[in-house]
C-alpha cells in the first residue's frame, strides 16, 4: 500500500507542489480514451471467459453493449475459478452478526454454498432470465443468493431490508418476480425486524410470487403459507452439491436495482454481466490497490449499489477476503465499528460520510480506544465529504497514515468513476474532492447549453463516452432511460450532479442537480415522499425539501397542507411522519412537517422548489427571485416570509 501520498490542504499548499497527476495515471487516462475498446478489451482479458467476444463495444446512442457475442458466468468468476488455485482456503467472508456471532466461509465453503443454493432455486423451477427478488438482512445467504442466482442466469433483484411492503411490492410488482428469498427475522438496534411478515404483506398484492423461501435467522416463530413458504434449511437438505454455471452472454442482465428519480416511482437499473463485471473489476483494483493479504471491510448495505459492487461483485471477483456485518453501526456501544476493524484486522475500510460524521461526534475517545493499526487504506461514498470530516476520519481512523479515496458513483454507473487511483498511482489528494476520472471515464463539467466551462465555476456533470459498467436500461421503460440521462445533454450521460472542476482539473462533487435527495447517504425523490404523503387521507397537497443537517447531510422537511374539515395538531405531524415510514420505510421519516395553507407556486402551477429549499436551510431569498418564472417579487418574498414564520414557530413548539 502506498505510503507516499501527499495531502494538500489549500492553506497548506507546499510551494511547488506539482498537482498534475503522475505520469503513469495520466498516460493511462489519455489512452483510455484515446481508443476505448482497444483499453476496454486488455482490462475485460482479466476475467475468464467461455467465449471471447465479437466486438467490444456496439455504441448505438443511448444504448451501449459491450463485449458482445462474449459468454462468461458472474458466479464463476467470483467463486469457482478462485478454488482452481490455493485460494480454496482462503477466507472470503468474515460475518460478524449484530448479536455477536460469527461465520467464516472460505471460498471452498462459498463454492459449496453457492452451488447448493443454486440447486435449491434450480429445483424449484428457477430459469435463466427469470428475477428473482431477495429481501434479506446482512447475513452470508444475501451473497450467496446473489451469486446463486447468477449462477443459473436468473436476474436478481434486492430489495433493501429497511423497505416497508409497499415499497418491497412495488418493486417485484415491476419485475414480476416468482420467488421472493427472505429470512424470518434480522437484528437492528438489539431488535428484531419482522421481515417475513413484510413479505407476507408485499406478495399478497403481487400474483407474481409462487415461492417464498424463509432463512432461519432470529428463531422466531412465523407463519407459513402451505404450498408457498418453504424453509432454506428443507430445501437444502434436497440440494445437490454441484450446479453447472451457466455460460451467459456478457449483455445478458446480471440484476436489477432499483433507485430514486425524479418521479414518484424507482427505477429498475439493468445492469449487465460482461461490462459491469469487467468494469468493477478493474475499477476496485486500482481504487483500492487490492492485495491478495487485504481484508477489506464495506459498510453499506447489501440493498445498495454500493454493496451490490463494492461488497459482493468487484472484492468476490478478485478472491479478496470481505467483513460483512450484520448490524447498527453503534450497537451495543458506540465503538462497535473499531472493535470489528480491530478483531479482523481490517486493511481497507470503505464507508459514508454520514456515518463518519456520526462517528465525530461520538468523539475520538472511542476510536482512540482500539488499535486501529491494521488500516493502510479508507474509502468514502454516497455523499460529499465536508473537508472537516475528511480530517478527522484521516486522523482518527486513518491514524494520518492511510490515503482517503472520495469516490464518486451512481447505481446507474455501476462502479466508480471519479477517485483517487493509488492502485495506479498515487496523487496528491485533497479533502473533500474526489480528484480524477478513472481511466476509461470521460467526465466533464458542463454549463446548461452543455458547453465545457472554466475551472473554478460551477455546473453539471457529464459523461460523454460510455464506459462498460453504464446501465442498460430502466427496466421495462426505454423512454425513461432516454429521457433521465441521454435527452439534456444529447450524446452525453447526464449525471444529475452539480460539480465543480478546480485549476489542477480534480474533480468538487457539489450535490444532486434534480428533485434526488441524499438523506444519510441513501437516495430518494422529492416525488416519491410527495407520493406517499398524499396517500394519507388528511393531506391534499405535500411538497418536500431537503435541509442541509450536520450528521445525515440532508434531512427531510415536508410542507403539507391538508383537506378541507381537516385541523392541523402535533397527533396528525406525528401520524404523517408514521405514515411515510410505512409506506416507504424508516428512511423515508421526516424531520419536520409542517402545516401550511398552501404551497408556493409559479403562476403556472408548479411549486416553488427552490423557495422552500431556502426556508429550510435558513437561506436569504438572494437573487432567488430571479429564478422562478412568471411570478412577481413580491408574491415570491410574501410566500417565502409566511414559510419562514411557520417554521420558525415549530421550531419553538
Ligand atoms: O449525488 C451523488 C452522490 O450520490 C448519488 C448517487 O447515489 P446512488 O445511486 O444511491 O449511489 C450511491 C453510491 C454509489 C450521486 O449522484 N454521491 C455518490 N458518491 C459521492 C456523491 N457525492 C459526492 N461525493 C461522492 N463521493
Amino acid at each position: 500500500m502506498s505510503s507516499s501520498h501527499e495531502v494538500d490542504s489549500a492553506s497548506s499548499l507546499p510551494t511547488g507542489l506539482r498537482l498534475w497527476p503522475s505520469k503513469r495515471y495520466a498516460e493511462m487516462h489519455r489512452r483510455s480514451l484515446e481508443d476505448p475498446e482497444r483499453f476496454w478489451s486488455e482490462e475485460a482479458r482479466k476475467l475468464d471467459w467461455y467465449k471471447t467476444w465479437d466486438r467490444v463495444l456496439d455504441w448505438t446512442p443511448p444504448y451501449a453493449r459491450w463485449f458482445v457475442g462474449g459468454k462468461l458466468n458472474a458466479c464463476y468468476q467470483c467463486v469457482d475459478r478462485h478454488v482452481k488455485t490455493w485460494r480454496r482456503s482462503k477466507v472470503a467472508i468474515y460475518w460478524e452478526g449484530e448479536t455477536g456471532e460469527t461465520r467464516v466461509l472460505s471460498y471452498s465453503t462459498l463454492f459449496r454454498e453457492v452451488n447448493r443454493c443454486a440447486s435449491v432455486l434450480q429445483k424449484l423451477g428457477v430459469k435463466k432470465g427469470d428475477r428473482i427478488a431477495l429481501y434479506l438482512p446482512m447475513i452470508p445467504e444475501l451473497p450467496l443468493f446473489m451469486l446463486a442466482c447468477a449462477r443459473i442466469g436468473a436476474v436478481h433483484t434486492v430489495i433493501f431490508s429497511g423497505f416497508s411492503a409497499q415499497a418491497m411490492c412495488d418493486r417485484i410488482f415491476d419485475t414480476q418476480a416468482k420467488v421472493i428469498i427472505t429470512a424470518d427475522g434480522g437484528y437492528r438496534r438489539g431488535k428484531i425486524v419482522a421481515l417475513k411478515d413484510i413479505a407476507d404483506e408485499a406478495a399478497r398484492l403481487c400474483p407474481s410470487v409462487e415461492k417464498i423461501i424463509v432463512v432461519k435467522r432470529t428463531g422466531e416463530p412465523v407463519p407459513m403459507t402451505k404450498g408457498r413458504d418453504l424453509w432454506l434449511s428443507s430445501l437444502l437438505d434436497e440440494a445437490e452439491m454441484l450446479v453447472k454455471p451457466e455460460p451467459m452472454e456478457s449483455t445478458h442482465p446480471l440484476y436489477i436495482l432499483y433507485t430514486s428519480g425524479t418521479t414518484g416511482k424507482p427505477k429498475g437499473v439493468v445492469h449487465s454481466t460482461g461490462g459491469y463485471l469487467v468494469f468493477n473489476n478493474s475499477a476496485y483494483e486500482w481504487v483500492f490497490d487490492i492485495r491478495e493479504e487485504s481484508v477489506y471491510w464495506c459498510t453499506a448495505d447489501v440493498g445498495w449499489v454500493t454493496g451490490h459492487s463494492s461488497i459482493v461483485y468487484a472484492p468476490l471477483s478478485h478472491g479478496a477476503a470481505i467483513v460483512l456485518y450484520e448490524g447498527a453501526p453503534d450497537y451495543p456501544t458506540v465503538d462497535r465499528w473499531w472493535d470489528i476493524v480491530e478483531k479482523y484486522g481490517v486493511s481497507i475500510f470503505y464507508t459514508s460520510p454520514t456515518a463518519v460524521r456520526m462517528f465525530m461526534r461520538y468523539g475520538e475517545e472511542w476510536p482512540l480506544k482500539h488499535d486501529l493499526s491494521s488500516l493502510e487504506l479508507l474509502g468514502s461514498v454516497g455523499e460529499p465529504i465536508n473537508p472537516e470530516v475528511w480530517q478527522w476520519y484521516y486522523k482518527y481512523i486513518g491514524g494520518e497514515r492511510c490515503p482517503i479515496v472520495d469516490t464518486w458513483w451512481q447505481t446507474e454507473t455501476g462502479g466508480i468513476m471519479i477517485s483517487p487511483t493509488p492502485g495506479i498511482e498515487p496523487i496528491p489528494l485533497k479533502p473533500g474532492s474526489a480528484t480524477l476520472p478513472l481511466p476509461g471515464v470521460d467526465a466533464v463539467v458542463v454549463d446548461a447549453e452543455g458547453n465545457e466551462i472554466p475551472p473554478g465555476q460551477t455546473g453539471f456533470l457529464i459523461i460523454r463516452k460510455p464506459w462498460p459498467g453504464l446501465l442498460m436500461d430502466i427496466y421495462g421503460d426505454p423512454q425513461r432511460y432516454q429521457e433521465s440521462y441521454w435527452s439534456r445533454f444529447p450524446g452525453s450521460y447526464y449525471t444529475g450532479d452539480f460539480a465543480m472542476r478546480d485549476e489542477d482539473g480534480y474533480f468538487w462533487l457539489l450535490g444532486r442537480a434534480d428533485e434526488v435527495l441524499k438523506v444519510a447517504g441513501h437516495r430518494i425523490g422529492t416525488a416519491e415522499l410527495e407520493d406517499a404523503t398524499i396517500s394519507h387521507p388528511a393531506v391534499a397537497e405535500a411538497a418536500v425539501a431537503g435541509k442541509p443537517d450536520p450528521v445525515k447531510g440532508e434531512a427531510i422537511v415536508l410542507f403539507v397542507t391538508l383537506k378541507k374539515g381537516t385541523s392541523p395538531s402535533p397527533d396528525l405531524r406525528k401520524e404523517i411522519a408514521q405514515h411515510l415510514r410505512r409506506v416507504i420505510g424508516p428512511i423515508a421519516a421526516p424531520d419536520a412537517v409542517y402545516f401550511v395553507d398552501s404551497l408556493p407556486k409559479t403562476r403556472s402551477g408548479k411549486i416553488m422548489r427552490r423557495l422552500l429549499k431556502a426556508v429550510v436551510s435558513g437561506q436569504s431569498l438572494g437573487d432567488l427571485t430571479t429564478l422562478e418564472d412568471e411570478t412577481s417579487v413580491d408574491e415570491v418574498k410574501k410566500a417565502y416570509e409566511s414559510l419562514r414564520k411557520i417554521s420558525e414557530s415549530a421550531k419553538d413548539n
